[in-house]
């Protein structure tokens, strides 16, 4: 089975075929691929796409959904397929330079406001090391209305991403992207650092899954022979970057709190938390430049 769809097909039932051929191609999540792929195919969302269940699909929507449904069995991820993933309930813009934002980075955004909740009208200056598509800064902008802040990543294609979605976002005003090697270019003086650095074992980075491997870039995942290569880096200018009693949060992969844990207390940082992601894993170090 490929997706392909049996003429006069009505809109349920071109979703129901494509769930088939998708779990027939072994994707985890079959049905939501489907109803998003036929959503984005008809320009329908998913309220829509309900009340329009009986309604026959025509010649070039079929040819659409037929072009979608091959893509995902070939295992390129929804989101690159549609151009869009949502992060914090806000739309992103996506495009092949920039990683898929994934919901457990979240976690870092939370822990980011538990630590800066007294100061939310204040004005704070957030650094967001390896911006990508800006999911990270532009989520914080949107909920701290007294921040500024800037992005920095080393591919200008993942900073024009960033920028689009920042003006989209409407948050053109208080964010500036500066192509540099993590905070490299960066002055000091700021109140909250966050990161989600590559931190891929090397060897590790052919195991990973076709949509991961095939459709983020290397540059966002690549963490070097232990993983641990872009915290290094990180960590070195992280007391220069910070005002007195700031925080610097990572984003952590799998197993590595202790390794990276350790590579910020060899630079002088205090660990002041771990915050599991909504699995139980633990994904975002909070550090703090001593008061
Ligand atoms: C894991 S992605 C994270 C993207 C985004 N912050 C997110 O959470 O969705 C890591 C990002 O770091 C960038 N990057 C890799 N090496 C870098 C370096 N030396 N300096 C700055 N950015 C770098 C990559 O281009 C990529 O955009």
């Amino acid at each position: 089975m490929t997706g392909d769809l049996e003429p006069a097909v009505s809109v349920a039932g071109a979703r129901r075929a494509l769930a088939t051929a998708f779990r027939e191609a072994g994707l985890d999540t079959p049905e939501l691929d489907a109803r998003l792929l036929v959503g984005h195919a008809l320009g329908l969302d998913r309220a829509a796409l309900t009340a329009q269940s009986d309604r026959t699909i025509r010649g070039e929507e079929a040819e659409r959904i037929r072009t979608f449904a091959a893509r995902r069995i070939g295992r390129e991820p929804v989101a690159r397929i549609v151009g869009t993933k949502e992060f914090w309930s806000l739309p992103f813009v996506i495009a092949p330079a920039v990683l898929v934002p994934r919901p457990e980075t979240e976690t870092l955004v939370e822990a980011a406001l538990g630590v800066v909740d007294a100061k939310r009208r204040q004005r704070l200056r957030i650094a967001d090391l390896g911006t990508g598509s800006g999911a990270l800064l532009l989520a914080l902008l949107h909920e701290l209305e007294g921040a500024d802040g800037v992005g920095t990543d080393v591919s200008p294609a993942a900073l024009g991403v960033a920028r689009e979605n920042c003006e989209r976002l409407g948050l053109a005003r208080r964010a500036t992207f500066v192509a540099c090697d993590f905070g490299a270019a960066l002055g000091g003086g700021f109140d909250l650092v966050v990161s989600n650095p590559p931190y891929v074992v090397q060897r590790e980075l052919l195991r990973l899954d076709p949509e991961v491997r095939n459709y983020d870039p290397k540059l966002a995942l690549d963490g070097g022979v232990d993983g641990l290569a872009a915290y290094r880096r990180i960590a070195a200018d992280a007391r220069r970057l910070t005002a007195r009693g700031a925080h610097i949060i990572v984003e952590l992969g799998a197993g590595m709190a202790d390794p990276v844990a350790a590579v910020f207390a060899a630079a002088g940082l205090a660990i002041r938390a771990v915050r599991p992601d909504l699995n139980g894993v633990p994904r975002a170090l909070i550090l703090r430049q001593a008061p």
